[in-house]
């Protein structure tokens, strides 16, 4: 019997058999005894080749072998679909664990909110614009009607920066980290032509003692717009629609004059929500604004007799910090999760 054909052949398709249907590694390891084993079918018939008459013995050896060689094959693949860990005593997987939770991040409170507001001014036709950190004198402060010698150009209050013109001999123009987002409306102004109506988000620098309501780098937002026909009354709305999406529609507002060099007239807008009836403060500061000032059209090149405008500007930190109740400006820039993640 120990050179029947027929059972080596039998002896394949069982073996192919056990191995394709182990489920786990456990049933795996027990069709490898059975048909691999040192005691196993395989060896026996591969043992039993010695004693095969002559004659036969090259038929039988090499069917023999050819057994050998296909269980071992069809025990790998089943290695390979069932996991190659130890068998375990256990099922390999266990089918009623909670799954691994990936944890994703989401984006920064200050981003949500500019996103925020963005997407409300992009409601009435605002498109969004950018400019650049590092700026020159005329866009951060001539053009925008701050002439030399005002306060605001103090070396004290800037970030100045002293760049080398690429020609040495040239004078190096000086630069500074912009102080405000309204350099935008100056570089916008000179690249289009009106009407215009953009939405300007961006960090500015200013060289300000650290404290719960300062840093040294924040966002703003500004906004401008220039038509033919522009009024305080499209400014007033614009901005009654801003504040009634962003704060909610119990929100009261009020424009305080003020002033600022770029805009004539000029306001400052103090709203009073019961959002903040924790601060109890009646009114609070959330942006200033105005009426472009000729000077500043002038500077780039539009017809203050043909066109007029409306620009406002906003603090981000201070509005996410109103409406969000942080009570320190620092927790923006710490990266702790515990503040991050609650927003
Ligand atoms: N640039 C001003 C600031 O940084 C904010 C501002 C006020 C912007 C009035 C404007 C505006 O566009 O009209 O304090």
């Amino acid at each position: 019997m120990g050179y029947d054909l027929a059972a080596i052949s039998n002896a394949l398709t069982e073996g192919l058999k056990a191995f394709e249907t182990a489920a786990d590694a456990d049933a795996l390891e027990n069709a490898r005894r059975e048909y691999l084993g040192s005691k196993g079918v395989a060896k026996a018939i591969l043992g039993g080749i010695k004693d095969v008459p002559k004659e036969e013995r090259g038929e039988y050896g090499k069917a023999a072998n050819v057994l050998n060689a296909k269980l071992t094959e069809a025990f790998k693949a089943a290695q390979a679909r069932v996991g190659a860990g130890k068998p375990s005593g256990k099922p390999g997987i266990d089918l009623t664990k909670p799954g691994k939770r990936r944890e994703i991040g989401h984006a920064h409170l200050i981003t949500q909110t500019i996103e925020e507001i963005v997407e409300i001014f992009g409601r009435i036709g605002f498109s969004q614009v950018e400019g650049p950190e590092v700026e020159d004198e005329f866009h951060n402060f001539d053009a925008l009607n701050i002439p030399a010698g005002h306060p605001a150009r103090d070396e004290a209050d800037n970030f100045f920066l002293q760049l080398n013109a690429p020609d040495w001999d040239a004078k190096p123009v000086p630069m500074l980290l912009r102080s405000q987002t309204s350099t935008i409306q100056i570089r916008t102004m000179e690249s289009r032509k009106p009407p215009v109506r953009v939405i300007a988000p961006g960090r500015v620098y200013r060289p300000d003692t650290v404290d719960a309501t300062h840093m040294y780098m924040f966002h703003q937002i500004e906004g401008l717009a220039v038509a033919e026909d522009l009024t305080f009354a499209d400014l007033k709305s614009v901005l009654e629609l801003f504040v009634r999406e962003y704060f909610g529609a119990d929100t009261k507002m009020r424009f305080r004059p003020h002033y600022f060099p770029f805009t004539e007239p000029s306001a400052e807008v103090d709203i009073d929500c019961q959002m903040f009836k924790h601060l109890k403060k009646p009114w609070l500061e959330i942006l200033g604004c105005g009426m472009v000032d000729p000077n500043v059209l002038n500077a780039v090149g539009y017809d203050p007799a043909r066109y007029t405008g409306f620009a406002f500007g906003m603090g981000v930190e201070r509005i996410a910090m109103l409406k969000h109740r942080i009570g320190d400006i620092r927790h923006f820039t710490t990266n702790d999760m515990r503040f991050l993640s609650q927003f």
